[in-house]
């Protein structure tokens, strides 16, 4: 049988678990309800009819150029780190720019890293000294960025890791509780200036929060020996993350925010509004909300000369997550001086520029009803129906039935199109010279409402 090390004795893991751990099991259970967390269906329309964000990793990483895991990756004290700070003066930052680059990109929201990994914050902050406003930039990048996204009319969205590197307590939150304490009482603090000091925030977007990051998800000793925690089994000590207390806070001061799912723990039944794949696109699922979040480059933080997608894949990514009914994040990471790269925001621009003319089968859609597959997929709104090849994966396509009948049917990237009914369904065929290497799509209009 497991034990456990406790406080110089030795005790089973399971009466461990069924003894002082129990009270942590009862609080989970307590939380598996989280009843009124989640926002309804009208709250998150804006977000779901936007399909579009762009997402930022920027910060004193960003000095480095090596992204923003480069502390961890290359073992950098934390003191040393910290003198990144001093060398963080971005003198061409201008989150006018940035927020145009995203409205020209047919962004309709933003997400800035307020505080990453490395718990440097870009913001003031009262619990803590290691911010732009204290250091060598001396300036709240939050309240401009915020300010910039507003005045584009882009939703206001804001990254915040509560995990951080600096505090030991985060890798063996047993024996170094105080710490363990403390970096979770710095989430809740910053999480309340974030969500009090800058009007209204639209979207919250945490990562690594939850229980499962306190030791890292990782460590934990018994048996005389340290372990690698089983995935299956979650970190049920103190302290205890809590979440729902966070989510709970959050809500009082942001009724309408919309919350990913990066900082809960496993147990407790709210994942969020949403759920975030990474560097993947989601399955198609008209349920529950989801956003992709993935790359323009090949790293979320700053790295020089990176590869970035062609036009070709953005938009495909793009088409993909919306027909199987997610939303895209896309990342782009600024220089240290707070520029962004000018061929990353061209690229951006030609996305934004197929978008001003294909928008209406992307933007306010809802993806299927017909099943996404390598060819691409369809998206709808009312009584119309987008087809989006992406891949010519044979001369026809041949569609599930659709609810109705069609009325109408058009290109909106050629000329001809055929369309027939078949035994199976509806049978699409293009020739050759009307297909695009992008997307073709083609307008199916039914006599009813599609769902
Ligand atoms: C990955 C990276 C992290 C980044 C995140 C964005 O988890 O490790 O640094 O912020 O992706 O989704």
């Amino acid at each position: 049988m497991q034990s456990i090390a406790r406080g110089g004795s030795t005790v089973s893991r399971r009466s461990f678990l069924a003894g002082s751990g129990a009270a942590a099991f009862a609080s989970q259970q307590i939380s598996a309800a989280a009843p009124g967390l989640s926002l309804t269906p009208e709250d998150m329309k804006w977000w779901r009819d936007a399909r579009f964000g762009m997402f930022i990793h920027w910060g004193i990483y960003s000095v480095l150029g090596h992204g923003e895991w480069a502390q961890w990756f290359e073992q950098i004290d934390v003191r040393e780190y910290a003198k990144l700070a001093e060398r963080f003066r971005p003198q061409a930052f201008d989150a006018d720019a940035w927020a145009a680059a995203a409205r020209d990109a047919g962004m309709k929201y933003m997400v800035l890293t307020a505080r990453h990994h490395d718990g440097f914050c870009l913001f003031d902050s009262q619990v803590s000294d290691f911010t732009s406003v204290k250091t060598a930039a001396r300036r709240d990048f939050v309240a401009e960025y915020v300010r910039a996204c507003r005045k584009a009319g882009l939703g206001v969205g804001l990254y915040y890791s509560p995990l951080d590197w600096r505090f030991p307590g985060f890798f063996l939150p047993g024996i170094y509780r105080e710490s363990a304490e403390a970096m979770k009482k710095q989430t809740y603090d910053q999480v309340r200036e974030l969500l009090t000091n800058y009007g209204k925030i639209d979207i919250l977007w945490f990562d690594g929060g939850g229980d499962d990051w306190l030791g890292f998800g990782g460590l934990e000793y018994w048996g005389g020996k340290w372990h690698s925690r089983d995935a299956k089994q979650h970190y049920t000590a103190t302290p205890l993350w809590e979440p729902e207390k966070l989510y709970r806070m959050i809500r009082q001061l942001q009724p309408k925010i919309v919350m990913n799912d990066r900082a809960g723990t496993p147990g407790v039944d709210w994942g969020g509004d949403f759920h975030t794949p990474e560097r993947k696109v989601g399955q198609f699922d008209t349920e529950r909300r989801w956003e992709t979040c993935d790359v323009l480059a090949e790293s979320w933080g700053y790295v020089p000369n990176e590869p970035i997608r062609s036009f070709r894949n953005c938009v495909q990514l793009l088409v993909q997550t919306a027909v199987n009914d997610g939303n895209l994040l896309l990342n782009v990471g600024p220089r240290p001086d707070g520029a962004m790269e000018p061929h990353h925001v061209r690229r951006l621009k030609e996305v934004g520029e197929w978008l001003k003319r294909y928008g209406e089968s992307i933007y306010g859609t809802r993806g299927g009803p017909v099943h996404s597959g390598p060819w691409g997929g369809v998206t709808h709104r009312d009584n119309r129906l987008y087809v989006h090849v992406i891949d010519w994966v044979d001369d026809t396509i041949e569609l599930t039935p659709i609810p109705g009948k069609i009325v109408a049917a058009r290109s909106l990237t050629g000329r001809e199109i055929k369309v027939e009914k078949t035994a199976i369904g509806i049978r699409l065929t293009v020739p050759p010279e009307d297909r695009q290497a992008v997307d073709t799509i083609v307008l199916l209009e039914t006599d009813q409402q599609v769902a």
